[in-house]
Formats: C-alpha cells, structure tokens, sequence
C-alpha cells in the first residue's frame, strides 16, 4: 500500500513537472506547424557557413538547434544573400532570420520595423581585413576601395562615415574576400570574429580593429509569428544563463 502510494505520489510529482515546463513556454506560431524556417546568408564564419557537405554548421545553427530543440520545433534553413534573409523574415516566407544580425544602434532600430527582435547574445565591433603587406587604418578608409557585404553595418558605417564613392558592395563575403585576394579592393570592412576566421583560413590576410560603436546580434523574427519571439527568448534566455551559449561561441571563437 505505502509502495502504491509512492509510486502515485511520484507519478503526480513527475506530471506537475512536465506541466510546469510547458506551462513556462509561451505559446506560439510558426509560418508552417511544428516547423522554423530560417533564411540565412552562409558566408559568415563562425556564425554561420557551409561545410563540405553543405551542411549550415556554426554558433548560430548550433544556438538555433537548442532553440528549436527546447521549443519542440523542426529546422529548415534557406540559404541566401543577406539582403534577401532579412527580407524573407519580414515579409513571413521565414519565421527567423539568421545571420549575425546587428540589433543595436540606429540600423538596429530601423531593421526593428522589418521584424522582431529577440534578446541579444554577443557583440562585436567592425574591423578591416586587408593583404599583407598593404596595411589599411581606419584613417585610410576615406582613400581606398573598400569592400562590404551589401545591407550590412559594415556597408552602412563606411558610407556614413566616408561616402559612397569608394565603397564596393557585394552580396557575399566571399565574393568580397575573393575580390580582394585578386586586388580589386584594397580591404574590406566586416565584423571582428568573422574577419578573424576569413584571416585564419586565407594566408596572406591580415586585419585590425576600427573604431566604430560596437554592435550586439540577435536572431529576427517575423512579426506575424504570433508568440514566437517570446518563446524563442524564453529558450534563449536558459541557454544564456547557463552559459551554453558562451561554450558555443568560446568553442568557435578560441583558434588564434
Ligand atoms: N552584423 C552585420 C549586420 O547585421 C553583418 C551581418 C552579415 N551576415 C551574414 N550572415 N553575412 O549588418
């Protein structure tokens, strides 16, 4: 009798639990049930790129795997041009952009009409990546051809800053990396740990820091996805404070 007893006490206890986990995750939609569709522009090491296989693999997928994981959802990425990511979250043929994008400061306040943002995760500031041997400053940055990736901070900063004339745009960082590798361009402006991780993989690359407000990422969430973005921060949210996402980003981000 007291054995029944345990068991059903167990059984009641193991019950409650799972009540309370789901009663913690806000209720939400997806453009398709059960299913996250995420546009991303892959040529952002260690956010996001693709390996041999084609696989997406980097921090954000690997954030995006626990996300989803924690939410009950499914994964499907849509690789392409970064322009193209944001606007697909915006106008709901993804739920959620994934693409190291910046959320803070004036270009942060203006993509916030396009979707929703969740809590940010890590932050950076835009460096210069140039050919060993031809050092770029940021007090050069007004005289030579400069790349960026089209719609980006690094795009936006330079412009601001230095006018249009000598900026080039392209719709991948490898096709700018490339450019500069054949001497089209003289550098490229693009954040630190994606600089970092073009110059561990392209010999003869080398890069310094710029001097422009740091900026912090977040993931962008289609703002008709009722419910979603709550959810996803109060994934986030667990996964920031237990400190896996700094493994994750300390995992990618430790190569010097
Ligand atoms: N952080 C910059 C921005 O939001 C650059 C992002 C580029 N992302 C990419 N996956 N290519 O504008």
């Amino acid at each position: 009798m007291k054995k029944l007893f345990a068991l059903v006490c167990a059984a009641v206890m193991a019950m409650s639990l799972l009540a309370a986990a789901a009663a913690d995750a806000p209720a939400f939609t997806t453009i398709e049930p059960g299913k996250l569709l995420i546009s991303t522009s892959p040529d952002f090491p260690p956010f996001e790129s693709t390996d041999d296989n084609d696989n997406i693999v980097g921090i954000e997928p690997e954030i995006m795997a626990l996300v989803a994981e924690k939410l009950g959802l499914e994964i499907e990425f849509v690789p392409m041009d970064f322009t193209s990511a944001l606007a697909a979250a915006q106008t709901g043929k993804t739920d959620v952009v994934m693409s190291g994008v910046t959320a803070s400061g004036e270009t942060g306040e203006s993509r916030r009409l396009m979707f929703d943002f969740t809590v940010t995760y890590v932050s950076i500031t835009q460096a210069i990546v140039y050919k060993a041997g031809s050092p770029v400053t940021m007090d050069d940055l007004g005289n030579v051809t400069v790349g960026v990736q089209r719609g980006t901070t690094g795009q936006i900063y330079v412009e601001d800053a230095y006018g249009e004339a000598n900026v080039v745009g392209y719709d991948t960082y490898s096709l700018a990396f490339q450019a500069l590798q054949n001497g089209q361009i003289d550098c490229i402006v693009v954040d630190d740990m994606v600089a970092k991780a073009y110059v561990e993989r392209i010999p003869g690359l080398e890069m310094t820091q710029t001097t422009f407000e740091p900026e912090d990422f977040a993931f962008g969430v289609y703002k008709q996805d009722t419910g979603l973005c709550d959810a996803m921060n109060w994934a986030l949210q667990e996964l920031i404070e237990d400190g896996t996402v700094q493994a994750i980003i300390d995992k990618y981000n430790t190569a010097e």
